[in-house]
């Protein structure tokens, strides 16, 4: 057993109280590789802000379960070897499937997991969460839960369409199942293709998708069943068109990708949402930045010469989210 406590690590608590309190969210971003920790750990640095880091499944079947881990480790001395003396980093397990791969991330350093039993009938998933905070909490682990369905997949949950959550259901679900945050759906969902084109209306002048607003009045039910209680919003990514634009530019085929806006993203953070997923704001970003590099560059074949300009494009994408969309700057 290795308690997040001696990596250095915090859990969620502390943190999402405080993003409630002060109208802000706490970036969750997903790693699975060198560059995206290093990058996320300069810009929570040099923004002063507390950050998530979170892993998949897909994550630890890519690079190894072990190695993340000891990657966060890595994360919380590298920030004070930056001249953060209190880093607030938290390691998450993004999507948890199963009872099994919750306590193994528990027993082995993640200071907070998620079990998403939303695609299970609702008594079997606030069982199965019941069970993952019963064991977390012994270990003062915090746990997500989901409640609702987004559409898109969600590594092993895989959905159709989405099933936005049910505010009648939030009190019940949060108090039987004892979890510390909720994550809900509200019209937000996985990837770089959030909505259909026939879900979308084109803008007169730039001819860009326009997507459908996210469901606030369901946000601020829930809020008003559960004041105070943390909610989290997966697939936020906004899908930035400049970073499409470049991909298709350099030999890319992305088309119609669509994101959440970014204004709909800032007003979500000012409310209970004190926890916002993106990921495929970084693929997005790294991939633009390597396209380009080896269509200007057709001589390099070091992957440090590719790599740097795609760690730099992403640090720049964490340090807009975290100062201009989610608030979390200036908060160590
Ligand atoms: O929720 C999905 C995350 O973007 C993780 O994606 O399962 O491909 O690592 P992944
Ligand atoms: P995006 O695909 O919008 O980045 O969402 C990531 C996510 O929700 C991870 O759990
Ligand atoms: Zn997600």
């Amino acid at each position: 057993m290795t308690s997040y406590k001696e990596l250095g690590l915090v859990n969620t608590r502390e943190m999402f109280k405080k993003a409630v309190d002060g109208g802000y969210a706490i970036p969750a971003f997903n790693f699975n590789t060198l560059e995206q920790m290093q990058a996320i750990v300069q810009a929570a640095v040099e923004t002063k802000s507390p950050v998530i880091m979170q892993v998949s499944k897909g994550a630890r079947n890519y690079a190894n379960g072990t190695i993340l881990r000891y990657m966060a480790q890595g994360a919380v001395e590298y920030a004070k070897e930056l001249g953060c003396p209190n880093p607030q980093i938290v390691l998450h397990l993004d999507h948890g499937d199963t009872f099994e791969l919750c306590k193994d991330c528990i027993d082995n350093g993640f200071s907070s997991v998620m079990i998403d039993g939303s695609s299970l009938p609702y008594e079997e998933n606030i069982a199965l969460t019941k069970k993952v905070v019963e064991y977390a909490h012994k270990y003062d682990v915090t746990v997500e839960a989901e409640l609702g369905v987004l559409a898109g997949v969600e590594d092993e949950v895989a959905s159709e369409v989405s099933h936005y959550t049910k505010p009648e259901e939030v009190i019940d679900f949060s108090t039987r199942s004892g979890c510390d945050s909720l994550a809900i759906s509200i019209g937000t969902s996985h990837g770089a293709y959030k909505f259909t084109p026939e879900q979308c209306t084109r803008d007169p002048k730039t001819g860009k998708l326009v997507p459908p607003p996210l469901a606030f009045d369901i946000l601020h039910e829930i809020e008003k069943k559960l004041p105070g209680f943390p909610i989290v919003l997966h697939g936020s990514s906004s899908v930035p068109q400049d970073e499409v634009d470049t991909i298709n530019k350099y030999g890319g085929k992305l088309p119609d990708a669509v994101g959440i806006p970014e204004e709909q993203l800032r007003e979500a953070s000012k409310s209970a949402v004190c926890k916002i997923n993106i990921d495929s704001d970084s693929r997005l970003a790294m991939t633009a930045a390597i396209r380009k590099h080896f269509v200007e560059n057709p001589s390099h074949f070091d992957p440090r010469q590719y790599l740097k300009p795609a760690r730099e494009n992403m640090k720049k994408m964490y340090i807009h989210k975290i100062v201009d969309v989610l608030g979390s700057n200036d908060k160590l």
